[in-house]
């Protein structure tokens, strides 16, 4: 499996803001990470990558970065606009943002909205979306901000713009989301405290300390590795092993859901890599019942419901995906392109505002239709997983978003039997 995308972009944004040469392992070479190494070139880090694969990069140090003398565009990765315009913005710098048709209809006023408290000025079209023109923030002091939604890209950029504010930033979350950043920063000697105050957490950040280059090994992503996982799950007969997958709490919450929806998930070989717990998966076919997913595990799944809902769809019985909000501003709508797609491949499906239901039809969903994918390579990739057994073929309308998480994706599923024409 391919390196975890959370933790690549992290990896070369946060070497791009050391001091010395760090170097990354096992990096996900994806068009999402492309565009955050691209973006870092243009602000002055070098970047280079040796034939050993391994990426070397030279960071500029904290609050180093320099001023592009271009516009920066970030194709389809949200990640990369969340975190890098928080990174930026207490820069003395002016920087131009852009990104493809998805990533301009996606928000970007809730980093806008706590970034500007550190002093930095935003210029953007109408409902605050890209493209817009960011000037960095002269004097940055550190804010305290208490988000309204689950996002660990907003809460990375509050804490990225604190590291080059003088005093303390403080970002307090209400529920959990993915703690790669915090992790990561710890590990770059970054002057960052986690405090959990009744249930609460509330992350410190004090600014103006340098980083310190680092050696990282990224573990295998488990929001990939959840395709053939899901896969093996539904196509009888099938056992697969997936090694090395991160096992980051705030990241495992399909393997809850489907361990309750009767899976057997074999967990062996756990170790650290890289300051993540990882481990060896080994999953079997089995037929799975529906079940209630509750809205508390929707941040440690968040990428994973649209094949969920594939999974759902196959399994006997009805599967409720509550407290989903956020997957209406993804890479597309993907409570509507999912429900949609199954509705189209024959299974019977209620969306509301907030959630999804999916109701199993045993291994008998009939397919014999075209999906719109809207351009978002997981509704690509998970209606290419119920083309395997769905009774008529699925067709899907592009592929090529695919290539911006998981381009090795048809190798690997062809790799484990899956043939796809
Ligand atoms: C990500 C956080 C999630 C996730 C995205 C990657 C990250 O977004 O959907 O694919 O790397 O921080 P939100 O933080 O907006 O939920």
């Amino acid at each position: 499996m391919p390196g975890d995308k959370s933790i690549s972009h992290r990896a070369v944004i946060f070497s791009s803001m050391a001091v010395g040469k760090s170097q990354l392992k096992g990096l996900l070479e994806s068009e999402d990470v492309m565009a955050t190494i691209g973006c870092m070139r243009k602000l002055g880090a070098r970047i280079s990558k040796t034939k050993d694969g391994i990426w070397e990069i030279h960071g500029c140090g904290v609050g180093g970065f320099s001023e592009p003398n271009d516009i920066i565009n970030l194709g389809n990765s949200g990640t990369s606009a969340r975190l890098i315009v928080g990174a930026v913005s207490t820069c003395p710098i002016t920087c131009f943002f852009t990104g493809d048709k998805s990533l301009r209809s996606r928000p970007m006023d809730r980093v806008i909205q706590p970034l500007q408290k550190f002093g930095s000025s935003f210029y953007c079209r109408d409902k605050l979306l890209l493209p817009m023109c960011m000037v960095g923030a002269n004097d940055p002091v550190g804010i305290d901000f208490k988000s309204q939604v689950a996002s660990a890209q907003v809460k990375s950029a509050v804490l990225l713009a604190g590291l080059n504010a003088s005093g303390e930033t403080r970002y307090t979350e209400r529920i959990s989301t993915r703690d790669h950043t915090e992790r990561l920063l710890k590990s770059f000697g970054a002057d960052i405290d986690i405090l959990l105050l009744q249930g609460t957490k509330v992350i410190k950040v004090n600014g103006l300390k340098q980083l310190n280059p680092q050696e990282i090994i990224i573990p295998a992503d488990p929001s990939s590795a959840a395709f053939p996982m899901c896969a093996a799950l539904m196509v009888c007969g099938s056992e697969i092993l997936i090694p090395n997958v991160c096992q980051n709490p705030t990241r495992i919450g399909l393997q809850e859901t489907l361990v309750e929806m009767g899976a057997k998930i074999n967990i062996s070989n756990q170790k650290f890599i890289g300051g993540e717990p990882v481990a060896d998966l080994v999953v079997e076919y089995k037929p799975l019942r529906g079940i209630v997913v509750p809205p508390e595990r929707a941040p440690s799944m968040i990428d994973e419901y649209p094949i969920l809902a594939i999974l759902a769809s196959v399994a006997e019985g009805t599967t409720v995906m509550k407290g989903i909000r956020e997957l209406r501003v993804k890479e597309s709508d993907r409570i509507k392109a999912v429900a949609q797609g199954l509705k189209q491949s024959g299974v019977k499906v209620e969306e509301t505002e907030d959630s999804l239901t999916v109701h199993g039809k045993g291994n008998s969903v009939a397919g014999g239709t075209l999906i719109q994918t809207h351009s978002d390579h997981r509704i690509a990739m998970s209606f290419m997983c119920l083309n395997m057994v769905s009774k008529d073929p699925i067709r899907v309308d592009e592929t090529s978003s695919i290539n911006t998480s998981f381009k090795e994706f048809f190798q690997s599923m062809a790799n484990i039997g899956a043939n796809f024409e």
